[in-house]
């Protein structure tokens, strides 16, 4: 994970960068993204990590799960064993592996750099320092399973198609 983290993978991984702008799905009652402070339920030691680093702050590592629910449309619940209230986040056992989707989610992020690493050079604009191209967000846009569908419409082949409101005519062939 080096690469991803720390700064990485909690502002850019995750698409966090759009919840510090943004309001997006929040997890009540979890502090926003502007308060310094760590809210009290969020454990002071990290004691499962295997693939983020071991020292990350337990604040950005809240940043990247965070960015995690956004990315994916869910919440903490998804991936970690609540107590009968998941809006209760003291009862709540982070740690824990019990879920499937939290094991998945770390295949995921070894995977999310193993794409990064093959983008090719030379394609679009190089990525800022600490930032990467491919994040959750990029295939997940908000869902569990990545939108996989076809757009509607004719496929754009021959003729030059009206362009789409606002955009300038396609060049022929495009
Ligand atoms: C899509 C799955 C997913 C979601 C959603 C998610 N997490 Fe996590 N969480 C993980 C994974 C995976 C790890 C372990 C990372 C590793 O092994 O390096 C983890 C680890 C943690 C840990 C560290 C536990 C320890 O002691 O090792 C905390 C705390 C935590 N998450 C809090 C949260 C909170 C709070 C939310 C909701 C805002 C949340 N997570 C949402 C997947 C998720
Ligand atoms: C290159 C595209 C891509 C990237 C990047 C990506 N995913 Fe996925 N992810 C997928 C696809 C495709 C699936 C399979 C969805 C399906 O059909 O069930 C999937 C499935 C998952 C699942 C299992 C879903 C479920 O409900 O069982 C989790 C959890 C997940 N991704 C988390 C993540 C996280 C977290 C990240 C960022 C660290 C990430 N993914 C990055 C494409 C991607």
């Amino acid at each position: 994970m080096r690469g991803l983290v720390p700064f990485a993978a909690g502002v850019v991984l995750c698409g966090a960068i759009v919840t510090a702008a943004g309001q997006a799905p929040t997890q009540p009652p979890a502090a926003t993204p502007a308060d310094d402070a760590a809210p009290e339920w969020l454990p002071k030691e990290l004691k499962n990590l295997k693939v983020l680093p071991k020292d990350i702050e337990p604040k950005q590592l809240l940043v990247v799960m965070r960015g995690f629910t956004q990315a994916m449309g869910v919440r903490c619940v998804y991936c970690h064993v609540a107590g009968p209230d998941p809006s209760d986040m003291s009862s709540y056992n982070f740690e824990s592996d019990r879920k499937e989707h939290k094991e998945t989610t770390r295949a995921m992020l070894k995977y999310t750099e193993a794409v990064n690493e093959a983008f090719p050079k030379g394609v679009g604009e190089e990525p800022k320092a600490g930032e990467l191209r491919v994040t959750c967000y990029t295939c997940h846009q908000g869902q569990r399973e990545p939108p996989t569908k076809k757009p509607d419409g004719p496929p754009r082949t021959g003729a030059p198609a009206a362009a789409p409101q606002g955009q300038p005519p396609r060049p022929p062939g495009l």
